[in-house]
């Protein structure tokens, strides 16, 4: 498989929260990767700023270290890795002072008003505000200026309103770029290939044929390391509001007119405002407590964040529904939580049984189910019903026709680009389709705070599970109420 790679005119990029762990681990190696691909040309600079006072070289070494430890590949080339540290420079800088600022704007200085300058926040959402202010009073940004905002975009949906509001009193919408990574990963993108480029699935993706439909993204991490962020935050913050619910829209949406960035976005907007409100009994959330099983280190949640009596989630599942025309009755079942059995994320998609069986109940009963890989060992399987073989009869049974991208694309996929590479290329290109609107982040913290106040006003206490099990045996009995299952949760 030939990869096709199109290099972007030079840039300008400039990374506030330089020496942080985002940076060091995510963002500059993408960028790394994407200039040994030969993607980013000579004449682009990339600026790292932060508070500490470092020299161009002393950051260069602290980057040469990171680069070195992320790559999964081989150590890489040595000639690339120099060549990529010319381009690389170190302003040190206070984004709620005015330290740095007057240097900041003597290195960007004499660039073109159309070269293409991206100011990336990888900080947290307290500096969004001081940052945007002081990019607009020293005067540094130009038409062709993009912003990049990771999550947690707000906290709920009040604080959000307020980041949104501060954000557009400076920038236009057109210039920001809300990252949720989920978007940039190859088969998440897939999901739309798959839909929307095959005449196969569509005319059966409704509620007429798809009986219910599970979305799990389940992790073997627990949360040391971010204990503080975490606590405040549970798995209904950190991973429902955003990322499973972006795979909720993507898997829902009515197919947008064309693949344009709000001709997409309009279409999950729909998908999150159609959501019914969630009913307390089909939600089960879930805290690892148990003495560990195989999995990790050896402490439970409470003892990782230093909480005996902490009734933060580290797991959630429920069921939801989406009121109109397409879906109307049937479910959607998600969950996601740490310290799993497996590190998994899936989608299946189970159809309804065929409407009767020529070949009698004792031939057994089957239905196509397409299950969705989408980390790791992306891929799609779908089952369809065969007859057993051999002579006893009509007997049938199910039998997986699987697709593994990575044999069906040879060894590197074609070019696989990780999250971060793909979407920082992106904000350069100017292209908004994988990146969150304003609007439809406000839409997902409008659904999803009723559900938490419900559980604060209650007082509710998440069932322990064990760590490296599948979850609390509470989700399973919400499946089971309903005569379904989940499907198992495997590497
Ligand atoms: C982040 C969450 O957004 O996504 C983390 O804050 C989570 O808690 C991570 O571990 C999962 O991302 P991935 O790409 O490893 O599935």
């Amino acid at each position: 498989m030939v990869s096709r790679i199109i290099p972007v005119a030079p840039f300008d990029l400039v990374i506030f929260g330089a020496t942080g762990d985002l940076a060091q681990r995510k963002i500059l190696p993408a960028l790394f990767r994407r200039f040994c691909a030969g993607q980013i040309p000579d004449g682009t600079r990339i600026t790292g700023c932060a508070r500490s006072e470092l020299s161009d070289a002393q950051f260069r070494a602290l980057l040469n270290t990171a680069l070195s430890e992320a790559q999964d590949e081989p150590r890489p080339d040595d000639r690339d890795l120099v060549a990529f540290l010319q381009i690389i420079s170190y302003v040190p800088l206070d984004a709620v002072g005015e330290t740095g600022w007057a240097a900041l704007c003597d290195y960007l200085a004499g660039s073109s008003g159309e070269r293409v300058r991206v100011f990336y926040f990888s900080v947290g959402p307290g500096l969004f505000g001081p940052l945007a202010e002081r990019l607009h009073s020293y005067d540094l940004t130009t038409e062709a200026t993009r912003i990049v905002v990771e999550k947690p975009f707000g906290h709920d949906l009040a604080s959000a309103r307020d980041l949104n509001r501060t954000l557009a009193s400076h920038f236009d919408e057109s210039q920001i770029y809300r990252i949720d990574h989920y978007l940039g990963k190859e088969t998440v993108q897939n999901l739309m290939a798959v839909r929307f480029g095959n005449m196969l699935f569509e005319p059966l993706w409704n509620s007429q044929y798809v009986d219910h439909i599970q979305i799990t993204v389940a992790e073997t991490v627990g949360v040391a390391g971010r204990e503080d962020y975490y606590e405040r935050s549970g798995a209904m913050r950190d991973m429902m509001q955003n990322h499973l619910m972006q795979l909720l829209c993507l898997i829902a949406m009515e197919p947008p007119a064309k693949f344009d960035p709000d001709a997409v976005r309009d279409e999950k907007l729909k998908v999150i405002r159609a959501l019914d409100p969630v009913e307390p009994y089909h939600i089960v959330r879930g805290q690892y407590a148990c003495p560990p099983g195989q999995v990790g280190d050896d402490l439970t949640y409470r003892e990782t964040v230093k909480n005996q009596r902490s009734s933060t989630e580290s797991y959630i599942a429920f069921k939801a529904h989406i009121s109109n025309w397409r879906w109307a009755g049937t479910p959607f079942y998600l969950r996601t939580g740490k310290r799993l059995k497996a590190r998994s994320s899936v989608i299946n998609v189970l159809f309804k049984d065929a409407p009767h069986s020529i070949f009698g109940e004792e031939a057994g009963r089957h239905a196509n189910h397409l299950k969705i890989r989408l980390q790791p060992n992306e891929g799609i399987t779908l089952s369809v019903t065969i007859k057993e073989p051999g002579p006893g009869g009509m007997r049938l049974m199910d039998v997986p026709l699987d697709m593994s991208f990575a044999e069906a694309l040879g060894s590197n996929g074609g070019d696989r680009a990780d999250a971060y590479e793909r979407l920082i290329m992106d904000v350069v290109r100017g292209n908004q389709t994988l990146f969150m609107r304003g609007d439809e982040v406000e839409a997902a913290w409008g659904w999803t705070d009723p559900i938490i106040a419900g559980w604060q006003a209650r007082g509710d206490v998440p069932k322990p599970y064990e760590s490296g099990s599948t979850g609390p045996g509470d989700a399973d009995l919400l499946m089971r109420r309903d005569q379904r299952e989940w499907r198992g949760i495997n590497p």
